[in-house]
């Protein structure tokens, strides 16, 4: 492989997204940053430099598994320090897999704040992938709010809370539609017709497509919040690949993409070609702010035997049901590993099983989200340095605990809504193999139960399967998906179920595993693991000059 280099700056902007103006994050005057492409076995060199004026920033990349360099995962607090202001962190790492990756801050909530891009892993040049296409689309979804990250973080942390609410627009590569629509004319809406000529920053980048060829759509989402269903009106969509890993490919209407997931798709230009087609990205999962009113992203799918401005004459695809619960998980469960092409099924056992049960809880009167009771606070000390340099104060050296009370009613708001916040760590030992049954339960009050998308560092999973209520050892694990569990690096809880992953803890490091809706990370819903940490060698002095690392004087 070779070392590609890249300069990135990281600043605040303000830029049209979704055509009105907002101060978002980007990497060299762009929003989203630059699109990463590189081939297996390459080495990124990405000099990260801050510039913004008055906070800290580092960018984790998504679904890299950072074999040999978890000092380069990007995690504030976890995997190295916060670059300041001014300062260049180098990033170096190999990718090592192909696939639909993507980058994002991973500081405070500077991901809402727009600071993400594409990162996309081609196959070393003659290796062929399990399926054909003739080109390729990739398209980065995200959502947007109009208030600013850092008023969203306050009001997470407010007495009294204050919710972000849902976004105001969906973004398709960074752009979408505020108060209007491309398709208002189509749609049953209040909204007015946009009117666009094409150049705009909010204009939508149009899929140009000739008849007959058969298109790669790559899809990834790196929504702060939203759950989404993708759709393309009169096509069928075949998904090939999740996560960076092939599927037992599968034809569906449209598919659900939650966040920090990613997908690729192949369409095949086999309709009318006389005419154009839209392309739409709705909200599931959440109940919409106006009620009945679905917010969407839209583009077009473009025939190139026509102009681009040519109307679809059919209006947009309709996003199913917020709540049709059962339509996700019919369309989840089709995700099985690809049988044709070598991917290493789970191992047979695990040595180790750890049950993490999700609740929001109340901690000293601030609202937050805990797991096993435990509300993950970050310390102010890199765990990475801290095991590097044996530091026993720095963060909780007891344990989080590895189950839950089994008289805990999932169905019904905790009868105790306190929990406590900590920062303790679950310690691996190398290649132990780890269970983890994510466990869903009732909201802080009323009734009610979310989705989370539960994302991984480090690693992927076999996702082992997804079960309705409360897990039951010995009966629900002998329904385990031992034989084409699908690898992963988020898999979601549906609301009152739980989900079994497994893995094997064989990258040394400290790894952060986590609700991917960013306001749910700030409210603490995430754990860490350290794995075999004693292993890991050559840290970069650079990672670790900050809390009570700073003053080890190491040197490179
Ligand atoms: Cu994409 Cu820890 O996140």
């Amino acid at each position: 492989g070779r070392v590609r280099h890249y300069k990135f700056d990281v600043e605040y902007m303000i830029r049209k997204p979704d055509c009105l103006e907002h101060v978002v994050m980007g990497i060299n005057g762009k929003f989203p940053g630059p699109t990463i492409r590189a081939q297996v076995g390459d080495t990124l060199d990405i000099a990260l430099t801050n510039k913004l004026s008055t906070e800290g920033t580092v960018i984790h990349w998504h679904g890299i598994r950072q074999v040999g360099t978890p000092w380069a995962d990007g995690t504030a607090a976890i995997s190295q320090c916060a670059i300041n202001p001014g300062e260049t962190f180098h990033y170096r790492f190999k990718v090592d897999k192909a696939g639909t990756y993507f980058y994002h801050g991973h500081y405070g909530m500077q991901r809402a704040a727009g600071l993400y891009g594409s990162l996309i892993v081609d196959l070393p040049k003659g290796q062929k992938e399990p399926f054909h296409y003739d080109g390729q689309f990739n398209l980065l979804l995200s959502d947007l709010w109009h208030t600013s990250s850092h008023e969203q973080e306050v009001g997470l942390s407010s007495i009294p809370f204050r919710w972000i609410g849902e976004p105001q627009s969906l973004l398709i590569n960074g752009r979408g539609q505020f108060n209007c629509s491309i398709a208002a004319k189509f749609i049953n809406t209040s909204l007015p017709q946009c009117q666009l000529k094409g150049g705009e920053e909010c204009a939508p980048q149009i899929l140009h497509v000739e008849p007959k060829k058969t298109y790669r759509i790559r899809i990834s989402s790196t929504t702060s919040l939203a759950s989404l269903n993708l759709a393309i009106s009169n096509h069928k969509l075949r998904v090939v690949e999740a996560d960076g890993n092939y599927v037992e490919p599968f034809s569906v209407d449209d598919i659900d993409i939650y966040s920090g997931e990613s997908y690729s798709v192949l369409l095949t230009a086999d309709q009318d070609p006389t005419k154009n087609y839209w392309l739409s990205v709705g909200v599931r999962a959440r109940k919409p702010a106006i009620p009945g009113q679905v917010l969407t992203a839209l583009t077009l799918l473009n025939y190139q035997t026509i102009s681009a401005s040519v109307f679809p004459v059919s209006p947009p695809p309709v996003t199913p049901r917020w709540d049709d619960f059962d339509r996700s998980k019919a369309f989840t469960k089709k995700i099985i590993a690809n049988i044709r092409t070598p991917q290493p099924p789970p191992p047979p056992y695990s040595h180790r099983r750890i049950v993490l049960l999700n609740t929001q809880n109340r901690v000293e009167g601030f609202t937050k989200w805990a797991i096993n009771n435990v509300s993950l606070t970050l310390p102010a000390t890199p765990y990475l340095g801290s095991f590097e340099f044996k530091l026993n104060n720095t963060f909780d050296r007891k344990p989080p605990p590895e189950n839950f009370p089994s008289e805990y009613d999932i169905f019904n708001p905790p009868v105790n809504a306190n929990a406590t916040t900590g920062n303790g760590v679950y310690v691996f030992q190398l290649n132990e193999v780890v269970d983890v049954i994510l466990q869903n339960a009732n909201q802080l009050t009323g009734k009610g139960s979310e989705i989370h998308p539960w994302h991984l560092h480090g690693h992927d999973f076999w996702v082992l399967g997804y079960g309705e209520g409360k897990f039951k050892a010995g009966e629900d694990e002998k329904k385990f998906n031992l034989t084409h569990a699908p690898l992963r690096n988020t898999a979601v809880i549906f609301p009152y179920g739980w989900t079994a992953l497994r893995f094997k803890a064989d990258n040394p490091g400290v790894w952060a595993f986590h609700c991917h809706i960013e306001p749910h990370l700030h409210m603490g819903m995430g754990v860490i693991f350290a794995e075999a940490v004693h292993k890991v060698k050559n840290i970069p002095s650079q990672a670790l000059a900050c809390g009570l690392t700073a003053n080890n004087g190491r040197h490179n």
